[in-house]
């Protein structure tokens, strides 16, 4: 039997059957195991197998939640099991005003911008200054580092729940009212199934073996779910940057203006040329051009895109807007370099 297996298997799934058979004994791979290692699997009950400990945030992705949340998330207000429709999370912001609902990343295990912008490109994807809330439920932090030394008490709870941390964006970042328990329950149903996949986590023949291993048995399992952990972020770095010190010259690299161009539209037209978020007055139009935009790049103040990008806006306005900070993981230096060389392109300087 051993010996026929290469001719009736892909030569390169050889080994690792050997090692099943082999290392294993009879009764290794069960079925139960090649169904969790499908690619539609979600992540949590991979991870629940080898013996992780259940989600604090779990709710049952009933359709009904999983609607409402949607509803919520999309549109920014949902309709009732009664079919009341409830008030809106905000008069200004819904959530994808600033957050993708889809994988933004090639690699799940870093949070590179300059591989985000490549994959937001060859998935028609918006570049936006907040993290992605696809996966969100399985990481094990929300609101991390500078938003945690910049906020301090404000995000504590945010940081260590993930029911708390919708509470805190819908009410602070959306400059929204307080969101009721059932509607955190509807948005979690909803998250849940944003979940990470087995096949999301692109797992090598050796590492399914690895995997294996482990849900066959109790040696190999610490292994197992430090590898699965290995492959994906379970918190989503944020570091708070500056603007240039001298802002004529920008961070210092020269910039591709292609580049620019592309952050230009996927990033800031996501809200500028919409007139979105609340009545925001767009950045294309009228006075607001890029030849504005350069010119006004060293004012010290608000008017210069880098210390926007940077540092973001107060709230005002009716309804009350603001801009979102970039943090360092969502644009980098040399990006908004790239961004200064197509706005200066445009202005024609
Ligand atoms: C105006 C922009 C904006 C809007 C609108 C917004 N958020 Fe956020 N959100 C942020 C920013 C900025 C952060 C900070 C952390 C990050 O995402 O990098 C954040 C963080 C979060 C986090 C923690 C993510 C993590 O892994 O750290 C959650 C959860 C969240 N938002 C949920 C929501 C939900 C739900 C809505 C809609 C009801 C919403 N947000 C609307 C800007 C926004
Ligand atoms: C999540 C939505 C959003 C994104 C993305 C966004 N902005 Fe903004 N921006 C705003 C809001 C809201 C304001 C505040 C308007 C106000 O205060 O009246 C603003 C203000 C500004 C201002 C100040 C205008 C003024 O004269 O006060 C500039 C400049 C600006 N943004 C540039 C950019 C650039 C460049 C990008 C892309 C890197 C960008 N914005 C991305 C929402 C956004």
């Amino acid at each position: 039997m051993p010996d026929r297996l290469p001719t009736l298997l892909p030569i390169r799934s050889a080994p690792l059957l050997a090692c099943l058979l082999l290392c294993l004994g009879p009764g290794a791979a069960s079925a139960e195991s090649a169904d969790l290692l499908a690619p539609e699997t979600p992540l949590s009950q991979l991870l629940a197998a080898l013996g992780a400990p259940a989600s604090e945030h779990w709710v049952e992705p009933t359709p009904e939640l999983v609607e409402q949340g949607r509803q919520f998330v999309q549109e920014g207000r949902a309709t009732t099991s009664a079919g009341r429709r409830t008030r809106s999370l905000s008069p200004a912001f819904v959530c994808t005003d600033c957050h993708n609902l889809v994988r933004e990343d090639p690699d799940l295990a870093q949070s590179d911008p300059e591989a985000r912008l490549d994959y937001a490109v060859e998935h028609d994807l918006p570049l936006l200054p907040a993290t992605t809330l696809w996966g969100l439920v399985n990481r094990s932090s929300w609101f991390n580092d500078d938003y945690v030394d910049k906020y301090g008490e404000l995000v504590a709870p945010a940081h260590d729940s993930l029911g708390d941390a919708i509470r805190l964006c819908a009410a602070e970042c959306s400059q929204g009212r307080l969101v009721a328990d059932w509607e955190v329950e509807a948005m979690l149903a909803y998250f849940w199934t944003l979940e990470i996949t087995v096949g999301d986590l692109g797992l090598g023949e050796a590492e399914r073996a690895a995997v294996v291993l482990g849900l066959e048995g109790e040696a190999g399992r610490a292994e197992a779910l430090d590898l699965l952990r290995g492959r994906f972020l379970a918190a989503s770095p944020a570091t708070a940057a500056d603007p240039p010190a001298d802002r004529s010259l920008g961070y210092g690299n020269a910039g591709d203006a292609d580049r620019g161009g592309v952050i230009y539209e996927r990033s800031c037209m996501h809200c500028h040329d919409r007139g979105r978020p609340g009545k925001l007055v767009p950045l294309r139009e009228g006075k607001n051009d890029e030849a504005r935009l350069f010119r006004q790049r060293t004012k010290p103040d608000n008017r210069s895109y880098f210390q926007v990008i940077r540092y973001g806006t107060r709230a005002r306005g009716v309804p009350m807007v603001y801009m979102p900070f970039y943090p360092a993981e969502r644009l980098s230096d040399a990006q908004v370099d790239d961004l200064s060389a197509w706005i200066r392109q445009r202005a024609g300087e």
